[in-house]
Order: structure tokens, then sequence, then C-alpha cells
């Protein structure tokens, strides 16, 4: 790959400051509408839960599915923002579970819920529980919501117009599991943000950028109560070839168009096929964990990212190639860190047109996690646009957020 070669690659995957802009505020027109009631790329879901108070105690069980990891958690509220370190156990969904029938899939859930109680001598306990379930689902009340369409691949059949929880409890029963209530279906934006607000009242958005990515905020227009903006289907971004491509050969073409330039599940997708085109023809395989290895590089002459390449199908690379390879990656990872940023900076407005107050801003997600680069570009994103306004906004990391906010959501809803 020459030069100019590179340097046009960069300016054709570039967000520069006035598009974040732009997309700002195409974002808030979407919001705006969706709110309404009116078509938008933005589901906008009420969720019939505001922040907790943070005084909120007692012991509750949370069940944690955002992707193909699944967990189980029991953990004890101690009011003032404090809690115990939760109990888990971790379950992995294979690909039977996420492309069968709903029985089975809520059989395998309920079944390790029971595995939870067995080995925690807890079959007989009474618990209120919460349900972080990571799609789009479209509620009426707190404990209850039925799935608009699924995302990250998953096509368990028989559940889409269903409710959840529902589903859930049909099967527990099955289990002979008697004690425990759904007191709480969320998201795992909701969860995030339910986790991190109980310790800090200035957090009011939680997001996820992981295999999906998402955000949910405290609608000040409906009195604080958590709204899931499914970002995911935001789709008034400029695409470039690579991404309709990728759109193109996905489950769902046309839907989740944010998602797919931004989350894990896709991030490594788009960067083999600017790969592919542009330095390594043959490279079979590349995902995002092989990103963020890459773009973490400190070797001299790349080495690990030869081995990396190795793995993805190419025996032998020149330290050109390699550094074509890195450049390559952190251009897309850059954007997807762009594009986030200025969703957020419309968020934040949205909630606090001046920004005058502190905002804290949730993320938890491999991604956000992982990749060297991610967290500081979205900051200096934020930056870029906001200028020293941006010091009011802290962007933390809120690791297991999700199941713990679940448990928290299900003692706020009582
Ligand atoms: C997908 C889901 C969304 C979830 C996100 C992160 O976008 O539709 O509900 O929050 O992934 O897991």
């Amino acid at each position: 790959m020459t030069n100019k070669s590179l340097k046009i690659i960069k300016k054709y995957f570039n967000v520069s400051v006035n598009e974040m802009r732009k997309l700002a505020g195409d974002f808030r027109s979407e919001m705006d509408k969706g709110l309404a009631g009116r078509k938008s790329s933005l589901k906008m879901i009420p969720t019939y839960t505001k922040r907790p108070s943070g005084t909120e105690i007692g012991k509750y069980i949370a069940l944690d599915l955002g992707g193909t990891n699944f967990r189980v958690l029991e953990i004890e509220l101690e009011g003032s923002g404090r809690m115990s370190r939760p109990r888990v156990m971790k379950f992995k969904l294979n690909k039977r579970h996420i492309t069968g029938s709903g029985d089975l899939f809520f059989g395998f859930i309920a079944g390790c819920l029971k595995n939870f109680l067995v080995k925690n001598k807890e079959m007989n306990s009474v618990r209120k529980m919460g349900f972080t379930f990571s799609f789009p689902v479209k509620q009426t009340e707190i404990a209850s919501g039925n799935l608009v369409c699924w995302t990250k691949g998953f096509k368990v059949s028989g559940v889409i117009g269903e409710d959840i929880v529902g589903l859930l409890e049909a099967a527990l029963n099955k289990k002979g599991i008697r004690g425990v209530r759904v007191a709480a279906l969320i998201n795992d934006t909701v969860g995030t943000l339910a986790a991190k607000s109980y310790e800090d009242k200035n957090c009011n958005i939680g997001v996820i950028i992981g295999t999906g990515t998402n955000a949910c905020y405290a609608e000040p227009e409906l009195g604080g109560m958590i709204v899931n903006t499914e970002w995911g289907n935001f789709d008034k971004m400029r695409r470039t070839v690579f991404d309709i491509l990728v759109d193109s050969q996905s489950d769902r073409p046309g839907q989740q168009v944010l998602e797919k330039m931004v989350s894990g599940m896709y991030l490594g997708e788009v960067a083999l096929k600017v790969i592919r085109a542009h330095v390594l023809p043959g490279l079979k395989h590349f995902n995002t964990e092989q990103m963020s290895a890459i773009e973490s590089d400190r070797s001299n002459g790349l080495t690990v990212t030869g081995k990396v390449l190795k793995m993805a199908g190419i025996k032998d690379t020149t330290p050109e190639e390699r550094l074509a390879c890195r450049e390559i990656s952190s251009i897309i990872s850059l954007r997807a860190a762009r594009l986030s940023a200025a969703c957020l900076e419309a968020i934040v407005k949205k909630i606090d047109p001046s920004i005058s107050n502190r905002h804290t801003i949730a993320i938890d997600g491999s991604v956000y996690e992982k990749h060297p680069s991610f967290a500081n570009n979205i900051s200096s994103a934020l930056k870029d646009m906001l200028g020293t306004r941006a010091a009011r906004i802290k962007v933390v990391l809120a690791k297991d957020g999700s199941g713990v906010g679940a448990a928290i959501t299900a003692a706020a809803a009582g």
C-alpha cells in the first residue's frame, strides 16, 4: 500500500469536527421524532424505571444476558451506594441456543439459574430478581416487555413479539424454581446506568460498546424516566463502500447501521474488507480482538502483528504490510469512537442544552474496555466538539454493571 492510498483511506474514514456536529444534530432530531412516536431510526423505548436513589437494600438475584456470555449473580445491597461483592456463575450459550427454539433458549437460562440456586443452597429462598436482556424490548411496565427484533446474530424462533418475562417464568416453573420472581426486566445499558448512578449522582447516561452498541439516559421531559435509545440502529452516517459491503452480507441488511460501524461484532469485518482491498488480498478472517492486539503492538518490527496475521491466514508479512494493517485498524477504530462521541454529545445536550451541570457517562463493553485507545479517542472527540465544556463530562468504565444494575433496579421496583 502506498502512502497515497493510506492518505485516501484516512480521508475516506475521517469524521471531522464539522461532521460530528452535523451528526449530533441529526441524532437529536431522530431522538425527538422517536420520543414523539414518529418514524425514526431511534426506537427511544421508555423503560418504566428511574435511576436508583442509592438507598436500596437487601439480597437480590440477577440474570445478565448480553451476547453469548450469560451470568447469574446474587448481590446484597447495603444502602448509601454500597454493596457486597456479587456471587457470580458464568455460562456460555452456543450456536444451538441462539439459533434454536424459544423453549431450548429459556430452558437453558432457567437451568443455569437452577444450577446456581442448588450450588448456593438457595432453592427454597424467596428472592426478587432483575433480568438484563440486551435486545430491543418494548416495555409497558418494569417487569414485562415484548421483543421487537433480535440483534447481534441471535435468531431464536418464536420469541419476537412475545413477553420475555412470561417466557422466562414458564421456564422457571418447569424447572421447579418457585421462590424467584422477576421484578425488573432491563436492557444492559440501563443496568450499566443503574449500577454507576447507585454511587454517582451525576451519572445519567449508560452505554455499551461491546459485541453490540447502545445507550440509554434519564430523560428530564419524562420526569427522569430512563429511555433506551437503541442507538445501534441510527442510520444517518456517511457510509463507505466497505460498510455497505459488510451490511449487505449481514443477517439483517439495512438494520443496526451504527452498530455495524462501531461494535465488536462488526469492526473487525470492516477492517478485513479494507485490508483485503489494499494490503493482503489473501486475508481470510479478522476480528475486533485482533484489531485491538495489533493496535497495542509496540514490538520492534511489529512481531505481535505478524503473529496475529499468521493466525488470520497470512504466513509471511513484511514490516510495511504489518504497519499498513495497524494503520487501517486504527483509522477504523478511531472512526467508531468519534461516531459514538457525536451521539453522546447529542444526548448530553438533550438532557442539559448548555451543559451547565456535571455529567457522568458510564460505559461498559469489551471494545471500550480492551481496545488500547478507544476511551481516549472518545474523550478527545468530546473535547473537539465542546472545548472546555467537555471538562464537565466524565466518561468512566463501569465494568460488569449490567448484572449488578438489574439487581438494583429489581430492588427499586419493589
Ligand atoms: C444491541 C441490542 C441492544 C443492546 C446492545 C448492547 O444493539 O439491540 O439492546 O443494548 O446490543 O448489548
